[in-house]
Formats: C-alpha cells, sequence, structure tokens
C-alpha cells in the first residue's frame, strides 16, 4: 500500500469533519464530493448556497448530504466575532473589526476549528500560502509543547532502498524562512513527530543537513546546524537525530559509515532536516520533479490541524490534503 493509501485507511477509520473555506472553489466542490462518497471526511463547505450548488452542477458532481455554511448569514457569527475579539484585542483588534473579519470565509472556518466546531481545515486553492497561515497563527496559535509552526513534505521516492521503504519526511519546506538554532530544533522534533503519527514510522532517524559533514567545514551556517542538533537532543533526549551532514552522508550506508561512522542516523535517516526554507523548499522542488516522488505537505506544531494547498493543487491534491488533515485530528 503506498503512503497516501495508509493515511486514507486510517481517516475512514474515525471520520472527521474538515472545513473547506473556499467553498464555492470548483477543484473544492469536487473534492468534496469524493471526500463524502469514499468516506474520508465530513467536508463543510463554506460560501453561498446557490453558488456552491450551481457550482456542482456544473461539473457535474453529487454533494448531496455535505454541509454547507455561508458565512454571511450563520448565526454562530456573533459568537465567532466575540471570541476573535477577546483573542485579538490586545494585538488592535476592535469589536468592529472582529465582526467585518468572521465574514471572511477564511477567518469564520478557523474559528470553527478553534471552538471545536469543525476537527480541521484546508485551504489554499485559491488564497496564498501567507494568507492561509496567518489567521491559523494568530487564532490557533502553537501547541502548548512546540514554540513555533512548521510543515513537513512526506516525500514517497520512486527509490525504495531509500529512508524508509522509499519514504521520506522533509522539513520545512514551507513556513520558516530562516530559522533560529532553537527553532531549526524545533522543527526536527515536530518532523519526527509527524513520521511517526502521519506516516507510520516506528524509529525516525533525524539528519540535520548541511554542506558540512561532523566538522568537514567551518562556518556560521554550518555552527547553526551543529547547535540546533544539540539542542534538539536536548528537547528529545530519546529522539535519534545527528547532524551536521550532508544530504548524502544521510542517505547513503557507505557514504554514512565514511563520513559519520558511528552515528545512529547517516546513512539510514528517514527525516531530513534542511537548514532553512530556501534549502528546503528547492530541496523538495528537486526530489519531486527530478526524482519523480510524490509529495504530499502537512502543517505541524498547531494547536488543531490546518492545511494548507498550492494554488496549483488538483482535485486529488485537495482529497489527499484533507484525509491527512483528518488524520492529524484523529491525535
Ligand atoms: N509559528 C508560530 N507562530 C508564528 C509563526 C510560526 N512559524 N510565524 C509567525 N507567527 C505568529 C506571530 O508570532 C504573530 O502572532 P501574534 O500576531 O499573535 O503576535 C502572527 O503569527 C503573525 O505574525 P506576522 O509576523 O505578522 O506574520 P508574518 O508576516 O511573519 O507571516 C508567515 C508569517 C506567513 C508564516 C511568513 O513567515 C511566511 O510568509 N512564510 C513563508 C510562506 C511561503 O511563502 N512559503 C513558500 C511557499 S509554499 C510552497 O512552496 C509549498
Amino acid at each position: 500500500m503506498s503512503m497516501i493509501d495508509i493515511v486514507k485507511a486510517k481517516a475512514r477509520s474515525d471520520v472527521k469533519s474538515i472545513v473547506l473555506p473556499e467553498g464555492d472553489e470548483v477543484r473544492t466542490v469536487e473534492a468534496a464530493s469524493i471526500l463524502m462518497k469514499e468516506g474520508l471526511a465530513r467536508p463543510v463547505l463554506l460560501g453561498d448556497p446557490v453558488k456552491i450548488r450551481e457550482t456542482a452542477e456544473g461539473i457535474p458532481c453529487d454533494i448531496e448530504g455535505i454541509e454547507i455554511i455561508d458565512p454571511a448569514t450563520s448565526p454562530k457569527l456573533s459568537q465567532y466575532a466575540e471570541l476573535l475579539y477577546e483573542l485579538r484585542k490586545a494585538k488592535g483588534v476592535t469589536r468592529e473589526k472582529a465582526d467585518e473579519l468572521v465574514r471572511d470565509p477564511m477567518y469564520f472556518g478557523i474559528m470553527m476549528v478553534k471552538t471545536g466546531d469543525s476537527d480541521g481545515l484546508v485551504s489554499g486553492a485559491v488564497h496564498t500560502t501567507g494568507d492561509m497561515l496567518r489567521p491559523a497563527l494568530q487564532i490557533i496559535k502553537t501547541k502548548p509543547e512546540m514554540k513555533i509552526v512548521s510543515s513537513s513534505f512526506l516525500m514517497d521516492c520512486p527509490n525504495k532502498d531509500i529512508g524508509e521503504n522509499g519514504l521520506l519526511v522533509y522539513a520545512d519546506c514551507v513556513v520558516m524562512p530562516d530559522p533560529t538554532a532553537e527553532e531549526l530544533a524545533y522543527i526536527a522534533v515536530a518532523a519526527a513527530d509527524t513520521a511517526r503519527k502521519l506516516c507510520g514510522f516506528d524509529e525516525p532517524r533525524v539528519a540535520m543537513l548541511s554542506f558540512s559533514s561532523k566538522g568537514s567545514a567551518k562556518h556560521a551556517l554550518v555552527d547553526k546546524v551543529t547547535s540546533a542538533t544539540r539542542i534538539a537532543k536536548e528537547i528529545a533526549p530519546d529522539l535519534l537525530v545527528d547532524g551536521e551532514m550532508q544530504f548524502d552522508c544521510a542517505i547513503v550506508p557507505e557514504i554514512g559509515k565514511s563520513k559519520a561512522p558511528g552515528s545512529p542516523v547517516a546513512g539510514r535517516a528517514n527525516v531530513l532536516i534542511f537548514p532553512d526554507l530556501q534549502a528546503g523548499n528547492i530541496g523538495y522542488k528537486i526530489t519531486q520533479r527530478i526524482g519523480g516522488a510524490d509529495c504530499f505537505a502537512v502543517l505541524q506544531g498547531l494547536n488543531r490541524p490546518c492545511n494548507d494547498l498550492s494554488r496549483g493543487c488538483s482535485v486529488e491534491d485537495i482529497v489527499n490534503t484533507v484525509a491527512m488533515t483528518a488524520v492529524q485530528a484523529q491525535g
């Protein structure tokens, strides 16, 4: 079974409600229909019900039984606005501004997740990553044990000899442009957690990537990665984490043995932590486009699951992301 099939089986075992704020967007409507039909989630579409039904007829697809909520006329507006005001008044949000914000489907959806009216949220077919992330960061916030929100990409590679039967977890490829050493350590710990809970890795083996392996080069950029490795070991003493090391040292057994002898991770890493967002984002796209890997992104560290889509996403991408969000919501 592929990684995504395993995730879908888990999603079906305990069905969660996932809100889709871009409810009248054509790919989103079709994805909701598939999610409902395949029992992967209870999708909730936000938007004008007339427009959503017209979109479904135009595809055509069946959205019978799918909950549709129009934020503009919802009886929850005032409750959500009051809560949003309380949460953000210290940041300058007035009650009037809160009233206005909750009419925006993105904020309305985030408030549904915040209050437990929905188990998770998926958006980004229309909105940019920043527009989707900001309300989630401001309102849902991080888990108590996590200092930051970041992301993992689950890379399902054709070469089954690497990682965990071809599966690798890359982090962070979406959120933190230039993490400090401490933030990088938290990214590593969060990615190991994602590897365990979403990918089913019994033993995450985390490599902290650099252009240097175990002191082969001296530079401030390398120092950041060695510090992050030390901090990650302090935060999670039982985690198998090692660095700094080059990409080949992390995943090729012979190179791992020669460049980092005795390392519990080198040569057999299944979780790869990139030193910054430029490296991570470029790295996952190379693996996808040249390496032929299928890739699936999730946010990690948020107090409740919310996930971002690429604006170029397909219907299948939305279905997969909702299934992963539903599994994250299972805890
Ligand atoms: N974790 C937790 N909280 C955070 C984080 C984080 N990583 N980043 C920001 N915050 C919080 C801030 O503390 C702030 O909280 P507050 O308002 O309660 O004080 C709130 O979020 C907003 O912070 P800002 O500084 O206003 O937000 P910023 O403008 O920095 O935006 C964002 C944050 C959107 C995550 C930004 O860092 C960003 O744009 N990252 C890159 C996104 C991107 O474009 N990725 C690549 C494309 S995606 C792809 O290719 C798949």
